[in-house]
Parts: structure tokens; sequence; C-alpha cells
């Protein structure tokens, strides 16, 4: 079991299979992208194998959730996910994903056994869309999500990001479309996680405006907080349901006291938070032929470090030195 000083066990991993991203999303990272990781550092589909097989044979993981840079990058991903689905216990698959490249891969992922997908997508216009994230690829985007769905990785999710001045007159459109398209639309404060540290807390769109602005076309009733469970999104029922919209508070209504999270990096390293400044290496003992015992003590010792909170609200806060294209979200 992965469990923490303050009680909290440790039951989804979230996977970042590579730090390379086809997108530049302006509150991600810039126009040149970053410094990647190098090949050899990265760890091998084999070796993510293994340390996926050690958290859910070993550690309690029920849930494993494949991110980036972009997932769909990773050339092994398939053979990852077919591998992880004949586990025993076999764990719930997610993936998140830009979505570009879906339109061809999710029939093939989803016979692979993975179970569902999240996809960002922050506005309908393709002006907007080539504005936020510096390429022309918004068609991709929107074919990818409808073969998602129709290949029945359900519920498809999609996570937006509003801008001030850019998207943020968008919500109660892409609710609409969301709902006419049966995907589950959910609305992501801005994180101080960006390569360029260009974050600034007063310039953020906060779930009260969102809220605000779908309000003015929806009646949204709050779901129970039963319902929610660990998930980082709080959901409202639109218009008497059944849709629901999710709005992911991590500034201003954070959720740290039911995180069940553990994440590993495409290098090798397990951070016990998305805002976590230190960081446990795995990679050393796997390479160094550590028996899955001594991989499991070090994981489950990592954890047991893990901090109380994300600690935004702290004057000492620092962001981490990983930005979030590398953690994974
Ligand atoms: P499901 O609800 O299981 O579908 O997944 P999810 O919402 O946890 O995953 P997804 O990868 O779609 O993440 C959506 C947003 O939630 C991203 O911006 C993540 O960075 C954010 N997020 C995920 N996990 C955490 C967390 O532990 N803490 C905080 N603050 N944000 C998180
Ligand atoms: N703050 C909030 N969300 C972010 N994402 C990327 N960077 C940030 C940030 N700084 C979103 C992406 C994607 C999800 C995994 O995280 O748009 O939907
Ligand atoms: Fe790529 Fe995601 Fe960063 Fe956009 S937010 S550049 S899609 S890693």
């Amino acid at each position: 079991m992965l469990i923490d000083t303050f009680g909290r066990v440790a039951t989804d991993l979230r996977v970042s299979l590579t730090d390379r991203c086809n997108l530049r999303c302006t509150y991600c990272m810039p126009e040149e992208g970053l410094q990647w990781l190098a090949k050899p550092d990265l760890l091998t589909d084999d070796e993510i194998v293994r340390l996926i097989t050690i958290a859910v044979r070993d550690l309690g993981i029920d849930e494993v959730r494949f991110t980036g840079g972009e997932p769909l990058l990773r050339p092994g991903l398939t053979g990852i996910v077919e591998r992880v689905a004949a586990l025993d216990p076999r764990p719930q698959m997610s993936l998140t994903t830009n979505g570009i490249g879906l339109q061809r891969t999710a029939a093939a992922l989803r016979d692979a056994g993975l179970d569902r997908v999240n996809v960002s997508l922050d506005t309908l216009r393709p002006e907007v869309f080539q504005a936020m994230t510096r390429r022309k690829r918004h068609e991709d985007v929107l074919r990818g999500l409808e073969a998602a769905r129709d290949a029945g990785l359900t519920p498809v999710k999609v996570n937006t990001v509003l801008m001030p001045g850019l998207n943020d007159d968008e919500a109660p459109d892409l609710l609409a479309w969301a709902i006419a398209h049966d995907y589950e639309l959910r609305f992501i404060e801005q994180m101080p996680l960006d390569a360029q540290h260009g974050w600034k807390r007063d310039g953020m769109i906060t779930a009260g405006d969102i809220l605000t602005s779908l309000r003015t076309r929806f009646t949204l009733t709050p779901e129970g907080q039963e319902e929610r469970g660990s998930a980082p999104a709080e959901r409202w029922i639109v218009d008497g349901g059944p849709h629901r919209v999710g709005v992911i508070a991590s500034v201003t209504r954070p959720f740290c006291r039911a995180c069940d999270r553990t994440r590993l990096t495409a290098d090798g390293q397990v951070r016990t938070c998305l805002f976590a400044t230190e960081e446990t290496d795995l990679r050393t003992a796997l390479r160094s032929d550590a028996p899955d015992e001594e991989i499991a003590r070090i994981w489950q010792t990592a954890m047991w470090g893990k901090k109380a909170g994300s600690g935004l609200d702290d004057p000492s806060f620092l962001q981490p030195e990983r930005p979030m294209s590398a953690i994974g979200g």
C-alpha cells in the first residue's frame, strides 16, 4: 500500500510517457519548445511495464493514467497498454491527450485494453486554437474526439483551460457543444506550472468566474460530495440532467485532502504531488537490478513523505522545477 502520514492512500498512478508535445499551448511552454529529456534517460517500455506491475501487484494501484507531454507521441504506447491490460488484477486504464493522432489510434488503443480518454480542447474557434496552441490542428482534435467516442473510450472527457481575452467568452458555447456531442466538459483553473513562470493569480479565470458565465445560459445544480470521491473535478448537473459539467479548481478550491495519486515521470522519478519540489529516483534501482521488493519499498518511503497539500497558498510557495508538460498534469 502507498500510504502517507496524513492517512491518504494512493490508488491512482499517473505515468508520463514522454515530455515532448506537438502543440505549444501558451500557458504551458514556449514557442521553441523545451530542453527535452535525453533518450537514454527515458524509461524503456519494459521498465515502464515493470514499474506498473509492481504498483498494481504489490502497492494497491487500481487505476493507471498515461500522460505526457503528449502520450500519443510514444511509439510503444499500444504495446504498453496491452501488457498492462494483462496484469492481474487488471487496473482501469485511461489516457490524457491533446487528441492529435487519436483519430488513427483510438480503435487500436481500445482493442489493446484502454478504457477511456480525456482530451484537451480550449476553444471551438480554429483561429483561437491556433493562437493558444501555436499550431493549426483544431480539426485533428475534433476528429480525434469523435474517433474516441465512436471507439467506446467513454466517457470521453474534454479538459478546457480558459485564458483571459482569448477564450474566456466561450464557456457556455463549449458546454452546449460538449452536450451535443456527448462529451463531459471540465474547466481547469490555470495553475502555476508553466515553463515560462508567467502565471499570475489575479490574471486567472477562477471557478467562480466560470460558473457565473455558465449560469447565463444553464441551470447548474451541485452534485453530491459522495459522488466526487477523490476526483479533482467538482461537478454540476446541467439543466436537470443527465449531462454534467466539471470544474477543476486547484487554485481557489483545492482538493488535496482527498488526493489518491502518485506519479511517475518519463525518466523514472516518483512524484508524490503535482506540485512536489522533490522527486524520488526509481530508475537507478531499476537499472542496478534491484529486486521488486526494494523498488516497492523506495516507492512507499517516497509516498510516506507526501506533503499535506500543494502549498499554493503558502507565501513560501515555490513552483516545481519540472514544468507541467514533463510532469503529466
Ligand atoms: P479523471 O477525472 O479520472 O478522468 O481524471 P483527471 O481529471 O484526474 O485527469 P486529467 O489528466 O484529465 O487531468 C485534468 C486536470 O486535473 C489537469 O489539469 C491535471 O493537472 C489536474 N490534476 C490531475 N491530478 C491532479 C492533482 O493531483 N492535483 C491537482 N491540483 N490537479 C490535478
Ligand atoms: N494550468 C492548468 N492546466 C494546464 N494544463 C496544461 N498546463 C496547465 C496549467 N498551467 C492542462 C492541459 C490539459 C491538462 C492535462 O492540463 O490543457 O488539458
Ligand atoms: Fe502540449 Fe499539453 Fe502542454 Fe499543450 S498543455 S503544449 S497539449 S503538453
